[in-house]
């Protein structure tokens, strides 16, 4: 195929993304966020501030065995199952910001009504052949096994517990019969062949043309897609399913917990869940056009519509064989554009897994990380796993927030900010001419939100958000460069105009970051008293207006501690099992984050727990001064002291700070000392007590000192 050559694909006017209806069988991880959720959630956000026509579309996918397993391990009823999840995992979407056009059921009346016409629709144009066959039939419990209600060992990967549908290991779709050594999921037991009567897709009819479709993007003549912009693990998967030969799958199951067969004859039989299922997205586009008096039809059968269905890779097949071949037998309906499948989110070193409770779980995170929501997102969009499995770790995840969202985000707005309402009564500053680092400055930024789009259409989310983050990167570095504290004192005119680019810069990443961190975005935007962001004002030269008052200087974002991190690692570990399954080297995947992390001179410091007065005063802190100061041998950071607090003798402190300052430039200098710190032994000189330093944020330190001099030994209260 790498000869083919691609016709342009019609401009699309509209977008009708969908995100995998998740089984409402369980809650949601951060493996679910990461594969499909985020990424089209960043894409529909991205399309929409672009001024696009989007629809975006998910619910609950409620039937199957995969409800029904559930219900009889928890001892109820299928509809208490997706009653109870479908309603936890709405909330955990909208709560983490997961912006759905709408989030449906496909337990409803009007999916069950759309499913049975589809089916109807399919069996008029004789799609389907009927097939008497023999299936396994557990004899204890009364019941034909398909799908998940049986298990046995996979064909492929000899995967001892892969299912009647799908091997999860290897993400291989399977049918029973393919299972070596089967039993039943319900009572364990060997199960025995009878016959049934079920309604076949034959696939292998449609091979030719799907295998075209996919891979050349051609269908009856035109160019549909092109299909150098489909993932190749994608295509991968699609050809080898090619490879082995389509084969008839059936459509229908001995069930009673499903959207029933419409026809007669057919008693106890229910629609196939991967059948009724991706039909869900088309109930759930109607639900939401009946909602808000809006037409259904355009997003699924206009040919300029460009429909692009977010998933992970356990669920390629389905996507990109099975229903768009359903979707062309039944006609009218255009095909997905792309199916942008991510691979696997690691956990911790193991595969996520629900039955071993390995997992981070979204409605638990967000109880116990209220309010921050934007930093799980920055986190794992740093790491989607796009074309192959990458690793959530905890630590990971306070690197991220730590040294990116507080380091360079949080920093450089709350740098602008500070300065603006210390030199301009928090009023945006007239600009006056430009200064000598503007031209390269609006040279490179206003490169970027024409790259984050195009990587977000080419669904390379990662990189879009390192664009994004650019941004912010420059900002900083302008700081840095033009250094506005010292310029405020001797060019007023340049100092506004400084103040009043890193102001653009705020209004900037208010529109850049907002898909990313929605709402972080909407925070900066609030400050900026900027409201209804479009993308076209990432760029707008007037989008600050000089004399506009600004709001208060917030911090962003606050840094995570160790003590917080390691509680989550401990939580992990208390509840997650000890047979884990260990997953390939991830440090690898840790090189792959082109983040780098930066530091600047303000730092937001962490509040500390409150300590009472009585706490305060057990502080022995005396003013010194300095008499020696010399190296200590071998400790390239220490510094022996000889400090003067109007005692006898001075007294000893050994201090890490030999990396600062010359020993020669101290004797005299006046500190602050901490003088009932527990004595402590350092390469063998005991220190009697601590100097106190102040650190900026790059690590630079200075002395804390009165403002004029002071006898030995003053009291610091
Ligand atoms: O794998 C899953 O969780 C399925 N419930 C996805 C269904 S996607 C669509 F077809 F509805
Ligand atoms: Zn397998």
């Amino acid at each position: 195929m790498t000869n083919v050559k691609i016709a342009p694909v019609k401009a699309p006017l509209r977008y009708t993304i969908t995100a995998a209806l998740p089984y409402a069988n369980g809650p949601l991880h951060i493996g679910h966020i990461a594969g499909a959720y985020l990424p089209a959630d960043i894409h529909a956000r991205i399309l929409r501030l672009r001024g696009k026509e989007v629809l975006f579309v998910c619910g609950s996918d409620e039937h199957g065995a995969a409800i029904t397993m559930r219900a009889m391990k928890e001892g109820t009823t299928p509809r208490a199952i997706v009653d109870k999840y479908h309603a936890l995992m709405h909330k955990a979407f909208v709560d983490f910001g997961i912006q759905f056009d709408i989030y449906h059921r496909t337990s409803s009346d009007l999916h069950k009504e759309t499913s049975q016409a589809f089916f109807l629709e399919l069996e008029k144009k004789g799609v389907f052949t009927r097939q008497e066959e023999q299936q396994y039939y557990d004899p204890e419990a009364k019941q034909f096994l398909a799908d998940r209600y049986i298990m046995g060992t996979c064909p492929v990967c000899a995967n001892p517990d892969a299912y009647g549908d799908q091997c999860e290991k290897c993400g291989s779709a399977l049918s029973p019969k393919e299972l070596k050594d089967p039993r039943s999921t319900l009572s364990g037991a060997t199960p025995i062949l009878k016959p049934t009567t079920h309604w076949f897709l034959p696939m292998e009819r449609s091979q030719e043309w799907m295998s075209e479709w996919i891979n050349t993007g051609m269908l009856d003549g035109v160019q549909q897609h092109d299909p150098t912009e489909w993932k190749p693990q994608v295509l991968g998967q699609c050809n080898s399913w090619f490879k082995e030969g389509l084969r008839p799958r059936a459509m229908t199951r001995d069930l009673d917990w499903g959207v029933p067969v419409p026809l007669p004859n057919a008693e106890g039989k229910a629609l196939y869940v991967w059948l009724d299922a991706p039909i869900g997205y088309i109930s759930a586009t109607k639900q939401w056009a009946l909602d808000h008096h809006g037409d259904w039809e355009k997003w699924w059968k206009a040919d300029d519509t460009r429909l692009v269905q977010f998933i992970g890779k356990d669920n390629i097949v389905f996507h990109c064989i099975i229903f768009p071949m359903l979707l062309k037998l039944h006609g009218g309906f255009i095909l997905p554009q792309n199916v942008p499948a991510n691979e696997f989110l690691n956990l911790e070193g193991q595969k996520i897994s629900t039955s071993r409770n390995w997992a981070v779980w979204l409605h638990e995170y967000l109880e116990r990380w209220p309010n921050r929501q934007d930093e799980m997102r920055y986190a794992l969009a740093t790491i989607l796993p796009e074309f192959k499995d990458s690793e959530f770790t905890w630590k990971d995840f306070q690197d991220k927030n730590n040294t990116e969202l507080v380091a360079i985000i949080g920093n450089f707005v709350n740098r602008v900010f500070v300065l603006c309402h210390k030199y301009y009564a928090g009023l945006a500053p007239e600009p006056e001419g430009h200064i000598e680092q503007d031209a390269a400055l609006w040279a490179e930024l206003e490169l970027l939100p024409a790259k984050v789009a195009a990587d977000s259409d080419r669904f390379r989310f990662r990189e879009a958000l390192a664009n994004a983050m650019q941004v912010a990167r420059l900002g900083n570095k302008y700081l840095t460069d033009t250094e506005p504290w010292k310029l405020e004192k001797t060019n007023d005119a340049a100092t506004r105009t400084v103040l009043y680019n890193g102001l653009r810069i705020c209004g900037m990443l208010s529109v850049v970051l907002d898909p990313f961190l929605p709402h972080t975005a909407a925070k900066l935007r609030a400050m900026l008293g900027l409201t209804d962001p479009v993308w076209d004002d990432a760029l707008r030269p007037d989008l600050i207006k000089p004399g506009m008052p600004l709001g208060k200087a917030e911090h962003l974002f606050k840094p995570i501690t160790e003590e917080e991190i390691a509680a989550e690692v401990d939580r992990l570990k208390a509840t997650g099992p000890g047979d884990q399954v260990a997953v390939g080297d991830p440090s690898k995947e840790k090189l792959v984050s082109n983040v780098k992390p930066l530091v600047f001179e303000s730092p937001i410091v962490e509040p500390k727990p409150v300590i009472t007065f009585d706490d305060f005063t057990k502080l022995d802190l005396r003013i010194g001064t300095i008499a020696t100061a010399e190296r200590v041998p071998k400790a390239d950071k220490l510094l022996k002291l000889t400090v003067e607090v109007g005692e006898a003798s001075p007294r000893t402190v050994v201090s890490g700070i030999a990396e600062h300052f010359n020993p020669e430039e101290l004797p005299g200098k006046q500190v602050l000392l901490l003088c009932n710190l527990e004595p402590r032994k350092m390469r063998g000189v005991e220190s009697q007590g601590m100097v106190l330093m102040a650190e900026d944020a790059m690590g630079k330190l200075a002395f804390v000192q009165p403002d004029r001099e002071l006898p030995n030994g003053v009291e610091v209260r």
